[in-house]
């Protein structure tokens, strides 16, 4: 097979084979097309599209793809000579993104994915063949979109101890949320305007439950912190339950609604990491960030707070990230992908998240009837939990009525397994909603 001719007057270009041409795909070849100059003067030489590969060859993807190899046959970019860079931008963990990218890899071509979840499950041993091989294995699009938050800290923040990271880490999830605040949307509405974007995952659960945010921050929690990537000590919950009182008492009570993706280190209890969704004070720049804008906040014990902000999902913004990816590889930058050789990084042990301590907003929609209130006094005081405040707000209708309560510091396990007992007896008519309030 042999795409590219060569030219003795031009600098060798760097050639890419791009895998996936669907909103990702089709962001990296118009960007690739509308800053080709640039492009190449800053990378140094030009980066030529070589081949194309996606499902089905005959669907219009609304871009004039008539000048381009398509390939048929995955396997065979991977071996070809005539490819420098494979670009992983099919998505899913396992399967062919999978096949793909160890074939690249093992044949010694550069790797560039925006596939996060790919990176969590398998980016230890995707790491080691890169390093055995000594090609780059790159993924800035996998974390906040367009934001160059993984250059920042493997780069630019790397002589620094990092305590914590966190942020918001799902555009589709920020959107909804977002929807649902400024112009009372209903979550399935939320929902399928954030997929008419193109923000969401080909399987949406994996945004609304929380699932894609987790991904994005084991890889952030082993960058940050030195850890051999653990996505299943991630604990997760997503957005699925809240209801739009949710927003609103919120609101009351001072704060707005986020996902938000957690990592901390503690000497003693070891690293923790979570997703969920959390009351954020509402003058904390996260509660600022709207739409499918995403940010990561990270305390480094020279560099102090930094906080990263930007397009978290989309055509343009990923394609962003990904092709700064491949200005690197054409200067030759690169390292180990996760900072540090796969063997420099420790196992740390993983923290209980249920055992963390703070306050919590706890939502019941319950039976407006006597004893309903003794009953849910009752239940958090025999868990041990203390209230701080309760708010029942008018006349339950058929629907029932919305409780909120707001309690004292407590672990989080404790309130949790309280409001799932409430969430059980004959009187509760939606699941319960659970959020830690942030003292950020
Ligand atoms: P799309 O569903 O829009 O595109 C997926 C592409 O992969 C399509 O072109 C599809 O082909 C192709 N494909 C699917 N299965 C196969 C297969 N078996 N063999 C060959 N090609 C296949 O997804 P996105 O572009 O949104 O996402 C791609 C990746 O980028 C995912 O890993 C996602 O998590 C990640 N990402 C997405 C962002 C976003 O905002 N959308 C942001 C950051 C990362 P065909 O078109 O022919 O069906
Ligand atoms: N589905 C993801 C999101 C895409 O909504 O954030 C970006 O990773």
């Amino acid at each position: 097979m042999s795409f590219a001719a060569n030219n003795p007057d031009q600098p060798r270009p760097l050639r890419v084979a791009l895998a996936g041409i669907g909103v990702v795909g089709g962001g990296v070849i118009r960007l690739l097309e509308a800053n080709r100059d640039l492009i190449t003067r800053r990378a140094g030489r030009p980066v030529e599209i070589v081949a194309l590969n996606a499902r089905d060859r005959n669907k219009d993807r609304g871009i004039d793809l008539s000048a381009y190899n398509w390939v048929d046959d995955m396997g065979a970019l991977a071996q070809s000579d005539d490819v420098d860079v494979i670009v992983e931008m099919i998505g899913g963990a396992d399967g062919p993104a999978l096949t793909l990218a160890r074939q690249a890899l093992g044949a010694g071509k550069a790797l560039v994915t925006a596939n996060k979840a790919m990176i969590a499950h398998h980016g230890l041993d995707l790491a080691r063949i890169a390093e055995e091989k000594d090609t780059p294995l790159k993924y800035e699009a996998a974390v906040a979109g367009g934001i160059p938050v993984i250059k920042a800290i493997r780069e630019g923040a790397s002589a620094n101890e990092i305590a914590r990271v966190y942020g918001i880490l799902n555009g589709t999830c920020n959107y909804i949320l977002t929807l649902m605040e400024r112009e009372g949307a209903g979550y399935d509405e939320a929902l399928a305007a954030a997929q008419a974007e193109g923000y969401a995952e080909a399987d949406p659960t994996f945004d609304v439950e929380g699932i894609d945010a987790a991904h994005k921050l084991s890889i952030l929690a082993s960058l940050c912190f030195g850890t051999k990537l653990d996505i299943n000590a991630v604990s997760t919950s997503g957005i699925r339950n809240l209801i739009a009182d949710d927003i609103r008492e919120a609101e009351a009570l001072g704060h707005r609604v986020r996902l938000i993706g957690m990592a901390e280190r503690d000497a003693e209890r070891g690293l923790y990491q979570r997703v969920q969704p959390c009351l954020v004070p509402a003058d904390h720049p996260l509660a600022y960030v709207p739409g499918a804008l995403n940010a990561v906040v990270a305390e480094g014990n020279f560099v102090g707070r930094l906080f990263f902000e930007g397009a978290g999902a989309g055509a343009g913004p990923t394609a962003s990230a990904i092709v700064a990816d491949i200005i690197d590889i054409a200067r030759d930058e690169y390292g180990p992908a996760f900072a540090m050789p796969v063997e420099a990084l420790d196992q740390a042990p993983i923290a209980d998240a249920g055992a963390r301590i703070g306050k919590h907003y706890v939502r019941l929609v319950v039976e407006d009837r006597i004893g309903v209130l003794a009953e849910i006094a009752t239940t958090m005081r025999d868990a041990g939990v203390s209230i701080e405040s309760f708010i029942q707000r008018g006349n339950g209708s058929n629907n029932g009525v919305v409780i909120v309560l707001v309690t004292h510091e407590g672990p989080a396990d404790a309130i949790q397994n309280a409001a799932a007992s409430l969430g059980s007896s004959d009187f509760s008519v939606a699941p319960p909603m659970v959020m830690p309030i942030l003292a950020l």
